[in-house]
């Protein structure tokens, strides 16, 4: 399409000029606030996505430094999303962490994650085929992104929340729901910009044997 790439330029200059000073991954000292990922923000159509917002050139980082960014950002990122008011938002935090350090996740936006449940969503790491996870029970992951040169970025928080049953066939009663680093609602599923979540489902579907659910990768799953 002629013009686009130029439209596109356009955008990604407005995007690098109004972002915030970057922290360096490297910094160390008292906690200080997480710039948001103004540029993986935009990419895509914004209207209705088909996969996740991406982060260009996303660092791999060793189980260590990817813990110890975190451990200087977590709560700053849940400060964030906290202001949405979301119930969610304001509690995961204090939920049982089911991976050990934050691992990237292509499928996520090449973010790095952290996958946290609930009290009712206990059976999450040990769930069977066939089985399912109970009403009430929420899983939220919180993310950030890490660029080559060392930049830490804000990502979004994605939860699953388990509906009671005939909430939505199509989802399995799960109702899925993003929430951008500023803490502003981007789609809940049946609610605010429901079209914008929908690509949650369709990916998510392909593990109707298992209630929908994927599990923390392997290499990645906390051992208790
Ligand atoms: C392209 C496929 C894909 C899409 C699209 C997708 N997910 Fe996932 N999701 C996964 C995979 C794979 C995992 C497990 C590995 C991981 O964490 O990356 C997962 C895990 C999760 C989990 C932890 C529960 C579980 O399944 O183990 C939550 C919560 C979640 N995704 C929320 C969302 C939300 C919210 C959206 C939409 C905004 C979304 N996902 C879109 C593939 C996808």
């Amino acid at each position: 399409m002629p013009g686009s790439a130029g439209l596109w330029i356009i955008v990604v200059v407005t995007a690098f000029a109004a972002a915030p000073a970057v922290s360096q991954a490297s910094e160390r000292g008292p906690a200080r606030a997480i710039p948001i990922d103004q540029r993986a923000e935009i990419s895509g159509d914004p209207a209705k996505p088909r996969r996740h917002f991406r982060v260009p050139n996303a660092a791999r980082l060793s189980p260590q430094d990817a813990s110890r960014i975190y451990q200087d950002f977590r709560s700053d990122l849940a400060d964030g999303y906290a202001l949405s008011n979301h119930p969610v938002a304001q509690a995961y935090r204090r939920w049982r962490r089911f991976n050990r350090s934050p691992y990237l996740s292509a499928t996520h936006g090449r973010r790095h994650l952290n996958n946290y449940a609930n009290p009712l969503a206990g059976g999450y790491g040990r769930l069977q085929p066939g089985n399912a996870l109970p009403e009430g029970a929420i899983i939220a992951k919180d993310s950030f992104a890490v660029t080559a040169t060392g930049d830490v970025y804000a990502g979004p928080l994605f939860i699953m929340e388990k509906m009671p049953a005939g909430f939505n066939y199509v989802s399995g009663d799960w109702r899925y729901t993003m929430i951008m680093p500023d803490g502003s609602i981007y789609g809940i599923t049946k609610g605010t910009h429901a079209e914008r979540v929908e690509y949650c489902i369709a990916c998510h579907l392909a593990r109707e044997d298992t209630d929908h659910l994927y599990f923390v990768p392997e290499a990645h799953r906390a051992t208790d």
